[in-house]
């Protein structure tokens, strides 16, 4: 298939691996769907330090089911990637751990407290929630397989964060205040969400002509500060005075000032060089490395290990 026919035929769920994707495509969406998994395998680790944390223990059950979920979710993803004949997963794990994976930018930064999770479990995951739910109609079917799964979970991430954020939200007057000075932390990161505006963007239009992409990164942005501008002012927060967010009264709806945001601590965020993102890939790398033994345990028997096949006998 060339390109001109896929642009032609692009639409919701249109192709899949029995299709001769050109490698424009492939390419394309391989970029794609690998952020896409490293984003839900960085999530994880932001969120994992919290199983220790959680105050109580079905707050501890619940965060480690969501560090799960979303482990489970890159998986999902970098097969839904390595179906487009590309990279594999094991090529995908490895960019990652040697630094070259890209992801969100919201996971490159810690989480500093238990005040600071809200921003993570309720902000940023609805953000994705609002971009996923536009992927149920990505061109790519496996993609939209796999977000279908990711969308029902992520359904109960939102709840659970927004649980967490109505406890402190309603509690002492300190608590208060803490939740308030993580969200003045947190909120210039999450309008970053979506990325780059879209004249700014490099390979948005290219997606959104092959049916990757179905809504602009700017669309996004708006629909979700409509969505959680409100919500975040019915918990009690207070937007911080930057960046500027107007609301239109007339049109009922709020916009950001894009040259407010820090673009530049994006853009060097995005390529892995903010210190603060180093670490979190260190802690990847050494997970990796704490369960290499195993690996090699299994793949070479004469070196004591015991392969599947061996065990049988
Ligand atoms: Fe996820
Ligand atoms: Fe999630």
């Amino acid at each position: 298939m060339d390109i001109d026919t896929v642009k032609e035929r692009a639409g919701p769920r249109e192709f899949g691996p029995g299709d001769d994707m050109p490698r424009e495509y492939r390419e394309a969406a391989t970029r794609m769907i690998q952020f896409h998994a490293n984003s839900e395998i960085m999530g994880a680790y932001i969120e994992r330090p919290f199983i220790r944390q959680a105050p109580s223990l079905d707050r501890k059950l619940a965060v480690s089911a969501q560090v799960q979920d979303e482990v489970g979710h890159g998986q999902l993803l970098y097969r839904a990637a390595e179906e487009l004949g590309i990279k594999t997963r094991e090529e995908m794990l490895d960019e990652l751990e040697a630094g070259d994976g890209k992801f969100l930018n919201c996971f490159h930064y810690p989480l500093d407290d238990w005040y600071e999770l809200p921003m993570i479990m309720f902000f940023v995951d609805g953000a994705a929630m609002r971009r996923q739910a536009t992927l149920k109609r990505t061109s790519w079917e496996p993609y939209a397989h796999a977000i279908d799964k990711i969308c029902f979970e992520e359904g109960f991430h939102i709840k659970h964060g927004e649980d967490i954020l109505r406890t402190i939200a309603t509690g002492s007057k300190r608590d208060r205040e803490r939740l308030q000075a993580a969200f003045e932390k947190w909120w210039p990161r999450i309008l970053q969400f979506f990325g780059p505006t879209d004249d700014q963007s490099t390979h948005g239009e290219f997606a959104m002509e092959v049916g990757l992409k179905t809504m602009s990164n700017d669309d996004l942005r708006n629909a979700f500060l409509n969505a959680y501008v409100p919500k975040a002012k019915k918990y009690g927060l207070e937007l911080p005075e930057y960046p500027r967010v107007e609301y239109h009264e007339a049109d009922d709806y709020y916009e950001v000032y894009e040259e407010d945001l820090d673009w530049e601590e994006f853009f060097t965020v995005a390529k892995n060089e903010y210190p603060t993102g180093v670490g979190q890939i260190e802690k990847r790398e050494r997970a990796q490395a704490a369960v290499e033994w195993v690996r090699d345990a299994i793949e070479s028997p004469e070196q004591g290990g015991v392969s599947p096949a061996a065990a049988d006998d």
